[in-house]
């Protein structure tokens, strides 16, 4: 977007912290290329408009490979970095200024605008492509590309290099290299400015889910509760950043529950699994709590195990222990508080062994997150669970479900679904919890639900 542009959507935002500056994007340029080394050429392109139905379009979100090393948030657009070619080695292919255009579809960079405001050594109109990238693989032995991702662009680089091979005469790359690894590893470690940003998405969404806890009530619907999220998000300049889970009785033992339309009943315990997005990166929270403020016997008996699992997984994160400990940790809790609550039946080391938990906890206890809910960057390093470092972003999210009609559990624990989920930063000395501030343990919870019903 051209400056003054920028500068009237940055103070629309409200925002007292800065946004991610050009210089962040121009280090991890830096980075990548410093990886690749020179002969090589890395292609990227912008993520595609899609279309919802005829005219409408669903919301567009900028690739996060192509933002995370350009900051450039619009659609047609490819991304060439080519480290050390002396006429410039950030070369940015954008759609064209277009007046009429931009009356529809608002105000576009074009190929001056790449090179004011987006620092791009060069930039062209994306339909000169075909005349400019050629020339540029064929000086290059290896192309780093995600191939299967862009089917269109795919076909185009194909196309490319086949009319190189005819040409006779010409180079072609030695190696098609896919270029996840080395980039994705790069975005798992957060900088300084990234934390900060996943500190506020995280801050914004502990905002909503007080809200919507402390608005809760006996015959409110899910999808009442689903809008107190939106509000609060859209209220603070964010957005969802996945679609939220609301569910209340049965419904929270459906892992992806998305309909959101039951009415809360007294009695029920209600999941509800909302994060959002703020300048690309994401929160993912989950908090359950009882509609009417107070949870049964059951569901606290359940609640406590689940909040004893996410103690001990949270206490396996700091620098040196392995991706995996958390979860050994919550599964441990999980299996040990099922068996003493009567759920499960047995020794406890065998128990575990055998998986006996998975009926009631089917899912792993986090995953990294960033500029993605589910973010990228390898969980395991040569067949080895990962060392956590510092910068590393991760959720912590065990759960219980006991879904209704679950064979050889007395009826009474039928349709508990508890999660409590958190995202937790590695720090030199142990770990941040990003989304610190909101009710936790029961009787946080209970202190909080309802309190601003009306
Ligand atoms: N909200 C998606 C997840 O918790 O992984
Ligand atoms: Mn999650
Ligand atoms: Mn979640």
């Amino acid at each position: 977007m051209p400056s003054a542009a920028a500068a009237a959507a940055a103070a629309a935002s409200q925002s007292t912290e800065p946004t991610m500056s050009p210089k962040e994007f121009a280090r991890r340029r830096r980075q990548l290329m410093r990886i690749l080394g020179k002969g090589s050429v890395a292609l990227l392109p912008a993520a595609p408009a899609k279309i919802r139905n005829r005219d409408v379009e669903y919301y567009y979100r900028q690739d996060s490979d192509f933002f995370y090393l350009s900051g450039f948030a619009e659609p047609e657009a490819v991304m060439a970095l080519v480290p050390g070619r002396g006429a410039g080695e950030y070369l940015l292919f954008c759609r064209d200024r277009d007046p009429e255009r931009e009356t529809w579809d608002g105000a576009r960079a074009g190929p001056d605008g790449a090179v004011a405001d987006y620092d791009a050594d060069d930039a062209f109109p994306i339909s000169d492509m075909d005349d400019i990238l050629p020339g540029i693989i064929e000086q290059c032995e290896k192309v780093y590309y995600n191939l299967g991702m862009h089917p269109e662009f795919d076909q185009r680089l194909i196309g490319w290099v086949n009319a190189l091979r005819e040409r006779g005469g010409a180079h072609t790359p030695d190696e098609f290299i896919a270029l996840d690894h080395q980039l994705h590893d790069l975005r798992l470690y957060k900088s300084r400015a990234e934390l900060t940003a996943l500190r506020r998405a995280a801050r914004i969404a502990v905002g909503a889910h007080r809200r919507g806890m402390a608005l809760c009530r006996p015959g409110m619907h899910e999808y009442e509760i689903e809008a107190e999220f939106v509000h609060e998000f859209r209220s603070r300049g964010a957005r969802l950043s996945y679609l939220p889970i609301v569910g209340s009785g049965p419904n929270s033992c459906t892992l992806h529950y998305h309909a959101n339309n039951r009415q809360l009943e007294d009695g029920d315990l209600l999941l509800v699994d909302a994060g959002c997005e703020y300048d690309y990166y994401a929160s993912d929270i989950t908090r359950t709590y009882p509609v009417n403020g107070r949870f049964t016997a059951e569901q606290r008996i359940i609640y406590d195990i689940v909040l004893e699992a996410q103690e001990a997984a949270l206490a396996q994160i700091a620098p040196g222990k392995h991706w995996n400990d958390p979860h050994v940790a919550a599964v441990r809790a999980i299996t040990r508080g099922l068996r003493d609550a009567g759920l499960l039946k047995g020794n406890l080391r065998t128990l575990i062994r055998e998986r006996a938990y998975r009926p009631f906890f089917m899912h792993r206890t986090g995953h990294w997150l960033g500029m993605d809910v589910h973010d990228v960057g390898d969980y395991k390093v040569s067949d080895h669970w990962r060392l956590l470092e510092p910068g590393m972003v991760l959720t912590v999210e065990p759960g219980i479900y006991i879904a209704p009609g679950t064979r050889k559990v007395p009826k009474r624990w039928w349709g508990i679904g508890v999660r409590i989920e958190d995202d937790v930063a590695v720090t030199r000395d142990g770990h941040e919890l990003l989304t610190r501030g909101l009710p936790r343990t029961a009787s946080e919870v209970e202190a909080v639900v309802g309190s601003a019903a009306h």
